[in-house]
């Protein structure tokens, strides 16, 4: 063997020998589950865009490691959600699963987390309960509790005597409702009915009508984010925006994503939410303007829990110095705080929760378009369920 040739077999087994650049185990893989069809896709569509604009911004590489994002859609359904979790547990090997977009396909999800160790971001979905399912879990969007208190002390201060509730009849809609009724009736309000509507395909038209004869001062509306369309449209047609009824509730009635679509009728409707396209800080106008020159529709409440979702899980990778391991990551969620396009936040270290400002908001027309302008806030609230339970 010459000189060459022994130098080549050498630099060969040197190549063998190195370890490999095991390109797969530095990828931190993020698992997005979130309805891209059926009667929720809006949602599905807010989350996936922040959660590409939140990547597109800060790179694809936290501590040394390459962020990849697995988007699946889960179609609204619970019983997709849990197959597509395992399957991008035991395929994918996903190191976090995010998403979320209802309370069930939560809930289904939570044991998977549970027993995979894997950390498990909220980013839409609003049930108190759900944190409390697995350890694993965090959550930045919000819950109805944190909206309904706020809303109900505004009501009782503002002349309104008598309140009809009318909630989509699910978890979230059985939280607003118990949150608002309970902190109403506290300040002497009083509730003289209170309507649940079917999530599928709901029909709110008969009990439009009921309310129009109860003449209540105000109705207090909770639909999920996509339903609310409706809701508004039938509130039109039947006149309730002509009676003298105020409508009020969480601002997922008047979400910035369709409200421009319900005309001048919306001008005036009051809620309490968490988050507005209209938030005046210096953050949330760069948001805004990133988000509208990356997609054709405005961002809404779903998107910033997307947006701070994705934020969280940099932040604790780059704690964990890109070790993924599910109990050091969730340590390093614990606690934290930002600043986020809705205004400061935190995850509550005891309840893996969001602690956030709570916004009163009345829609206003600026430049010919439809927006939730905030006149009160409430910062550092804590969701009102758990804190009760305590
Ligand atoms: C939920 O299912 O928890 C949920 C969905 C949409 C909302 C609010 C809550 O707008």
């Amino acid at each position: 063997m010459n000189r060459r040739m022994l130098l080549g077999a050498l630099a060969a087994a040197t190549i063998a020998a190195a370890p490999l650049p095991l390109a797969a185990q530095e990828t931190v893989k993020i698992g997005l589950i979130i309805p891209l069809t059926g009667p929720f896709t809006t949602t599905g569509k807010q989350l996936e865009a922040a959660a590409r604009l939140y990547m597109q911004q800060n790179g694809t590489t936290v501590a040394g490691k390459k962020i990849e994002l697995i988007v699946r859609d889960d179609a609204g359904r619970a019983e997709n959600t849990a197959r597509i979790a395992t399957e991008l547990l035991t395929n994918d090997k996903v190191h976090f699963l995010a998403g979320f977009g209802l309370t069930p396909l939560a809930m289904a999800t939570a044991p998977i987390a549970t027993n995979a160790k894997v950390p498990m971001v909220v980013m839409m979905a609003g049930t108190s309960i759900i944190t409390e399912r697995s350890p694993y879990i965090v959550r930045t969007s919000f819950t109805l509790g944190q909206s309904a208190v706020i809303m109900a002390d505004w009501a009782a201060q503002n002349k309104i005597k008598t309140v009809v509730t009318l909630v989509t009849d699910y978890a979230p809609g059985h939280d607003a409702e118990t949150s608002f009724v309970g902190q109403f009736e506290k300040q002497g309000g009083k509730v003289t009915e209170k309507i649940r509507v079917p999530i599928q395909n709901p029909d709110f038209a008969p009990f439009l009508q009921r309310v129009l004869d109860a003449k209540p001062d105000a109705l207090y509306v909770f639909t999920p984010s996509g339903v609310g369309a409706i809701l508004m449209k039938q509130f039109v047609e039947r006149g309730l925006d002509k009676s003298g009824i105020r409508l009020i509730g969480p601002g997922d009635i008047t979400d910035d994503d369709v409200l421009n679509g319900f005309g001048d009728a919306a001008i005036g409707v009051v809620t309490a939410h968490n988050y507005s396209t209209d938030h005046p800080s210096a953050k949330n106008k760069e948001y805004v303007a990133a988000f509208r020159k990356a997609n054709n529709f405005r961002p809404n409440f779903a998107s910033v829990g997307a947006y701070d979702g994705m934020h969280l899980i940099y932040e604790a990778l780059k704690k964990t110095q890109g070790k993924t391991d599910g109990d050091a990551l969730l340590t390093a969620m614990k606690g934290h705080k930002w600043e986020s396009p809705r205004g400061p936040i935190s995850i509550d270290p005891e309840t893996r929760d969001i602690v956030q400002t709570i916004y009163m908001r009345k829609v206003e027309k600026k430049n010919g378009e439809l927006y939730n302008v905030e006149f009160a806030s409430f910062p550092d609230v804590k969701d009102p369920v758990k804190a009760a339970k305590k």
